[in-house]
């Protein structure tokens, strides 16, 4: 499943520990930047690919809230609706994103677009509200301004 490239990638990970459960979460980041998501055949293959029991994995895989299971839109907004973002206008730049774009929260745009993933607090509560697109960091944000942000992922 994970080609060679990606293989040696891995085992470049897995040289800079003593342990290798340590590269677990390096190498599902790099399963989902792979295929997008954390499928059940992906997390399998990470076990293999790590000799570790698929359990820990999933365990990882599941506690963590930047790794998908289920397949995302081309570019995957996660926008901040905790309390700084949120007194700021977050819900409703939500309700604008929804509207103009045409994806809800923890969906997908119809035409494979967007993914939208609320998220809690992104650690820019000075500068809320605050989003990622893709892993593109993103503040001070306003209706104007996501029109202009989103305009450049097509
Ligand atoms: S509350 Fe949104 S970044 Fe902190």
């Amino acid at each position: 499943m994970f080609n060679e490239t990606v293989l040696k990638e891995i085992d470049g990970i897995k040289a800079q520990y003593p342990e290798r459960r340590s590269a677990l979460l390096p190498s599902l980041y790099i399963a989902q930047r792979e295929f997008g998501w954390l499928s059940d055949e992906a997390m399998q293959h990470v076990a293999k690919t790590l000799n570790l029991p698929e359990a820990e994995v999933r365990g990882a895989a599941s506690f963590y809230s930047m790794f998908r299971h289920k397949p995302a839109g081309r570019h995957v907004i996660q926008l901040c609706t905790n309390v700084s973002c949120m007194i700021l206008g977050a819900e409703k730049l939500v309700d604008f994103i929804a509207g103009k774009y045409g994806v809800q929260p923890n969906s997908t745009s119809p035409d494979g677009r967007f993914s939208l993933v609320i998220m809690e607090c992104i650690g820019a509560c000075g500068t809320a509200p605050a989003m990622l697109v893709n892993t593109d960091f993103y503040d001070s944000l306003s209706e104007n301004r996501i029109e202009e942000i989103l305009g450049k992922y097509k």
